[in-house]
């Protein structure tokens, strides 16, 4: 619950909101979405945690019949204000009974926004994407990476010979620490995933961080075969072992079967 409070806040924040408004879309999404161009195209594309509208602008585009939602109101409402053409709704991932089952050839869940949940919530979800995705459909998202090297981090002063940015330094690393200081008490660390306060907008937010292979292993259990892994530069890895050089990881996944129902141990 503190998980949902914490991070809901963050993206309620108009300050927040006002970070995703652009963006490029990212080497691995622009590689994944040429090589399953027929996942998508003339199909039906749910893109959860549309956010502003970065994927939003982009996905228009092409010729998809595109629906994007997100869990916070102000983010799906500056969606709707920028892409008026676009359909848009309010949706938690958690809970996407507005949508039909196998109402969907194609899920985006980009940018970490599946992180954004804690465990037992994040199964939920992907229990809802299996229920909404048809047969065979694909699940495209990205996820932070408990192997990576630097996971665990912890507020920095960082240094510079220029005295205004100095001062803005300090002022940041200030509001960083204060952030640190109030979220780390519910950072976890479990057997195959953990919970970080990590470095994101100022360490206001907590994260869910999970191994390649155990990633891998989570989708075989709800339904999902994982086809694909790749870094954030867009490079593939192997999706047998873990990766300490990649901070996330973006998934290619192929709905195989029906999600199994209970809830997992976390
Ligand atoms: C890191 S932002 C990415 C936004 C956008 N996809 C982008 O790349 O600019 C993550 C987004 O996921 C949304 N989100 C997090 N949990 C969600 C949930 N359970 N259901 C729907 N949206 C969620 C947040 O509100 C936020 O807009």
């Amino acid at each position: 619950m503190t998980y949902d409070i914490v991070n809901r806040a963050t993206y309620e924040s108009p300050k927040i909101v006002s970070l995703y408004l652009g963006g490029p879309i990212q080497c691995a999404e622009l590689r994944i979405l040429v090589a399953h161009r027929d996942a998508y195209w003339g199909k039906r594309v749910l893109d959860i945690g549309c956010g502003a509208g970065r994927t939003t602008e982009f996905m228009r585009t092409l010729d998809v019949t595109y629906v994007g939602v997100d869990y916070s109101e102000r983010m799906v409402r500056e969606c709707a204000a920028r892409f008026p053409d676009a359909e848009c709704t309010q949706c938690d991932a958690r809970d996407m009974s507005c949508f039909g089952d196998e109402s969907f050839d194609f899920v985006l869940f980009s940018n970490n926004g599946y992180d954004c949940l804690d465990h037992n919530d994040r199964l939920s979800a992907l229990r809802e994407i299996n229920r909404v995705l048809k047969p065979g459909g694909l699940f495209v998202f990205s996820s932070h990476n408990k192997d990576y090297e630097h996971a665990r981090s912890h507020p920095r002063l960082e240094l510079s010979w220029d005295p205004f940015r100095q001062a803005r330094m300090i002022y940041n690393f200030f509001r960083r620490w204060n952030n640190h200081r109030k979220n780390r008490k519910y950072e976890r660390f479990e057997d195959g995933y953990w919970i970080l306060n990590d470095s994101s907008h100022l360490y206001s937010l907590l994260t869910h961080y999970i191994s390649v292979p155990g990633e891998v292993r989570e989708l075989r259990e709800h339904g999902f075969e994982a086809l694909e892994a790749y870094g954030r530069d867009g490079m593939m890895i192997p999706l047998d072992t873990g990766d300490r050089r990649s901070s996330w990881v973006y998934y290619v996944a192929r709905k195989t079967g029906p999600a199994s129902g209970g809830d997992a141990e976390g």
